[in-house]
């Protein structure tokens, strides 16, 4: 997989101005949601670059990842003209930028395209590493390719109008890369002061927290090995997120990887002797942060059920992504049922569910 260029802007202009200038083309596209559309697009129109830039709107949130929304983004690129050598640009969250990758993947079997992440999860994560796709058949990301984007243009001016949710959702990816790389990084995250932000210093962490990811995807573009650490919390997270989508409870992604992470840090710790305290001290700031989502014993079977279909498995068996300790993965680590079972139980009593 082709390297891609991720950068922290200090000005979106030029940095974009570079980045098309990377990729020569016919003509332009932009792929907005009514979201940023509205809140990003008018600062970007104004560009003399994109005067020329046609601009494709689709539905916003995780409901339009379909393969509907994702034919009228064809439709629209062959309607206007668009040939294999056209450029999409995605500006917006992670339902964006992995659609329109999808999109651009696919359309005339390929088309470069550029991402402007709008939200803190797709700027640390969803963005970066090249995996494109739509939900389908009631499955989050089942279908998809492996495309980067030719650039990944980071502007961390647009985390200053995120709500809240939305900012403690793309937190908890940065939370999960601190886990996984070193103890500095990781209890930076743990004190830094969400309720009044530094955006300056917020861009720094963002800027480490991207860095974490891309030293991980440059060894294993594929998830063959070393990439499968980009799963903690994701096991258990899915399954806490497929549940709550079946039951219509409104649960953003980085919180289902926060609740995921209370409980793969216990199987950390009895399985691989993931220290207490540390674990201790994680499951805190994320009780504080994240409140809980609440589960009694009856939801158990559904949720190991969920897990049993997750896609990171090999021959049905569950795959988690475990710690020794901050920045010692353990990959390929399996639990029993009653490890698991036991895992849920220790999260409603420590999360006071
Ligand atoms: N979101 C995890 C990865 O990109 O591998």
């Amino acid at each position: 997989m082709s390297k891609q260029d991720v950068l922290l802007c200090e000005s979106l202009e030029i940095s974009l101005a570079r980045a098309i200038e990377k990729c020569p083309h016919d003509k332009l596209f932009i792929l907005t949601d009514e979201h940023t559309t509205a809140l990003c697009m008018p600062s970007l129109k104004q560009l003399s670059i994109l005067k020329n830039a046609a601009e494709i709107i689709i539905g916003a949130e995780d409901t339009h990842k379909t393969l509907d929304t994702l034919a009228t983004v064809w439709q629209a690129l062959s309607e206007k003209g668009a040939s294999r050598h056209s450029l999409l640009i995605n500006l917006g969250g992670g339902m964006v930028t992995d659609l329109g990758g999808f999109a651009a993947a696919t359309f005339k079997r390929g088309i470069p395209y550029i991402n402007i992440p709008t939200t803190l999860l797709a700027m640390v994560d969803a963005s970066v590493g090249g995996k494109t796709g739509i939900n389908f058949n009631g499955l989050k990301n089942e279908i998809g390719a492996f495309a980067p984007a030719s650039s990944v243009l980071i502007e961390t001016e647009f985390l200053r109008s995120l709500d809240l949710q939305n900012f403690f959702s793309g937190y908890a990816e940065m939370l999960k890369h601190g886990l996984i790389s070193n103890t500095a990084h990781w209890a930076e995250l743990l004190s830094f002061d969400t309720e009044q932000i530094d955006y300056s210093y917020l861009k720094k962490l963002v800027g480490q927290s991207v860095q974490i990811k891309e030293d991980i995807v440059e060894q294993d573009p594929f998830e063959q090995d070393i990439r499968k650490a980009l799963n903690l919390g994701h096991t258990v997270g899915h399954a806490f997120e497929s549940l709550a989508l079946a039951e219509d409870r409104h649960v953003l992604h980085g919180y289902a990887v926060a609740w995921g992470i209370v409980c793969e840090l216990y199987l950390s710790h009895i399985k691989v002797g993931f220290p207490q305290d540390k674990m201790r001290q994680t499951i805190q700031f994320i009780k504080d942060k994240y409140g809980t989502f609440a589960i009694d014993c009856k939801k158990y079977d559904r949720l190991y059920e969920y897990m049993q279909h997750d896609k990171k498995n090999t021959a049905g068996i569950i795959n988690f992504t475990l710690l020794k300790d901050i920045g010692d993965v353990s990959l390929n680590e399996t639990a029993s049922k009653d490890e698991i079972f036991e895992t849920f139980d220790f999260y409603r009593e420590c999360m006071g569910v």
